[in-house]
């Protein structure tokens, strides 16, 4: 089996929605734009994306959207960004997040990587990157989220304090990355299940159900931001 297999939320059928709500809840950054063009964009901040001045919450790799309107509806006072490179499960994420009557959410269909030069100091309270694609072999590296330059960009665009959290149902990828992180100065890991919960509640994504329903193995860090 690969690693890739059954982790593809692009493939779900989904009708496009209706324009009104595209333009409440959508945005769509052309990654060509942005890698040519950067300067051309605004700011990954509240301000620009959401007209308000709370601080962000971001969810990499939204997917469908489920931890995205988990983190909306029990965190009223910030703005929830979900970013997704794939259109359909921001569709479906959309739709739902109207259903839930859910204000203070929107997505972004872009590749995250591509925002680093655009990320605001002390912009955001908390990063998560739930179950994103393990990357085992030098091949998969190019779809890599989790990096030394995904670190620096967060430590800027995060506040003091702010946290990551970071999941995966691949043991030697979990350990892989919690190593890689660990390393940096710029950041406190936390790895025992207590303290990752004092310090963020775990909010459960799609994967993170669907791989606990099949009894798999799922693993958590958190990194706290140090300024
Ligand atoms: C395995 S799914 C996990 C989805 C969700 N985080 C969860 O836990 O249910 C990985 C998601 O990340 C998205 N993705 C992959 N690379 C991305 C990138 N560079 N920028 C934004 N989204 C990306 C994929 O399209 C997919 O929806």
């Amino acid at each position: 089996m690969t690693q890739g297999r059954g982790r593809h939320p692009a493939r779900i059928r989904m009708k496009k929605p209706d324009q009104a709500l595209l333009d409440r809840y959508m945005l769509v950054w052309s990654t060509r734009e942005l890698h040519f063009h950067t300067g051309n964009f605004p700011p990954v901040t509240s301000q620009s994306i959401f007209g308000t001045n709370a601080l962000l919450i971001l969810d990499i790799g939204s997917a469908t959207g489920e931890l995205s309107h988990a983190l909306a509806a029990d965190h009223p006072d910030f703005n929830i960004l979900g970013i997704e490179i794939s259109t359909k499960p921001i569709w479906r994420s959309l739709v739902n997040a109207h259903r839930k009557n859910l204000h203070n959410v929107k997505y972004l269909k872009t590749d995250f990587r591509l925002l680093y030069p655009l990320m605001q100091p002390d912009s955001v309270q908390a990063a998560y990157l739930h179950f994103p694609v393990p990357v085992l072999t030098g091949a998969d590296e190019k779809h890599a989220i989790f990096s030394e330059r995904f670190l620096d960009a967060l430590h800027i665009g995060l506040v003091d304090q702010g946290v990551i959290g970071f999941t995966s149902d691949n043991e030697h990828y979990f350990s892989d990355v919690a190593q890689r992180a660990s390393q940096r100065n710029d950041f406190r890991l936390l790895t025992d299940k207590k303290e990752c919960e004092a310090a963020v509640p775990l909010h459960k994504s799609y994967y993170h159900d669907v791989w606990e329903r099949q009894g798999r193995l799922t693993q958590r860090f958190v990194l706290l931001n140090r300024k």
